[in-house]
């Protein structure tokens, strides 16, 4: 059953009676899938709110301002091709050097789909890092970068006026175009690029008391009318709405701080 309501989200995400469905356990030591049945996500009870607690105490040594800086600087340098520049910039932060493996290691993540090219990547992750550093690089990659491809989407749609030159189809792709540049407000485009256009479309729980999956269908939550005035409306005036994007409850995303420094260093290295 969808949950699309934002009071019924948030009273599911609050209630410990919902958990995340289970993970295989059996994976062997160093898959993607052994990496899966070891991190805070999709673990339950104490032993969730211990591997929270590391990756909480690693983000706090992480400043979100100076995230933003490198990226900013870094999307410069790197003449607009912005992909790969989040977990570069995290990487560094958090001592690792190479996150060249990370793409490949994040597309089976969430999903709990296995190929050797994520053990592969896995495999190369654990030799630099330890899991919940890895943990952090994975949670962080798939989100952050599609945040930062719809809000360079509603640059190119949102003909309001607010856009002074917006980038061509190349900025999907992680290509800038020639000179792009807007001036509007970074934190409105990407508040409100994440009420209306989720990174992340779902979020499943299973109900302990019966067995049943549900599923927080996050577009409609951002979009439920009792909520948000007039949510169809891409409304840069918006601000920071209380939208569902990133979790509530019991296991909100730890990182929105960082996430929004990253896509915003980013977006200004690209568009100004
Ligand atoms: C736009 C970017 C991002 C979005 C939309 C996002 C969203 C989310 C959501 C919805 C959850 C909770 C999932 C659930 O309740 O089922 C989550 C969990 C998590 N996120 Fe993010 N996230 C983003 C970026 C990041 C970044 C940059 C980091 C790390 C620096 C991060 C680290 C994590 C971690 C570690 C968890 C698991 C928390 C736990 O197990 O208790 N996320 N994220």
């Amino acid at each position: 059953m969808p949950v699309t309501r934002h009071a019924e989200a948030v009273a599911v995400l609050a209630d410990a009676r919902y958990v995340p469905p289970p993970v295989r356990a059996d994976g062997a030591e160093g898959t993607l899938a052994w990496l899966r049945a070891r991190v805070s996500r999709f673990s339950t009870g104490q032993e969730h709110a211990e591997r929270r607690r590391l990756l909480v105490a690693l983000l706090d040594e992480v400043d979100p301002a100076g995230l933003r800086q490198a990226a900013r600087a870094m999307a410069r340098e790197r003449d607009g091709n912005w992909r790969g520049v989040p977990v570069a910039v995290l990487g560094a932060a958090l001592g690792v050097e190479d996150t060249a493996a990370v793409p490949a290691a994040a597309a089976g993540y969430l999903s709990g789909e296995e190929s050797p090219q994520a053990d592969a990547a896995v495999a190369e992750l654990l030799g630099q890092a330890d899991l919940p550093v890895i943990t952090l690089l994975l949670q962080a990659h798939t989100a952050t970068e599609a945040l930062i491809e719809n809000a360079l989407t509603r640059t190119r749609a949102t003909a309001d006026g607010l856009i002074a030159n917006v980038l061509a189809g190349a900025a999907a792709n992680g290509l800038a175009g020639d000179a792009p540049s807007w001036d509007g407000d970074v934190e409105a485009l990407l508040h409100e690029t994440l009420r209306h256009d989720p990174p992340l479309k779902a979020t499943r729980r299973l109900d302990t008391r019966t067995g049943d999956e549900v599923t927080i269908d996050l577009v409609a939550v951002n979009r439920d009318p009792e909520v948000f005035p007039d949510p169809e409306r891409f409304d840069l005036a918006r601000g920071r709405a209380p939208y569902l994007t990133f979790g509530s409850g019991v296991r909100p995303c730890p990182a929105p701080h960082h996430a929004l420094a990253l896509a915003a260093g980013v977006l200004e290295g690209l568009l100004r």
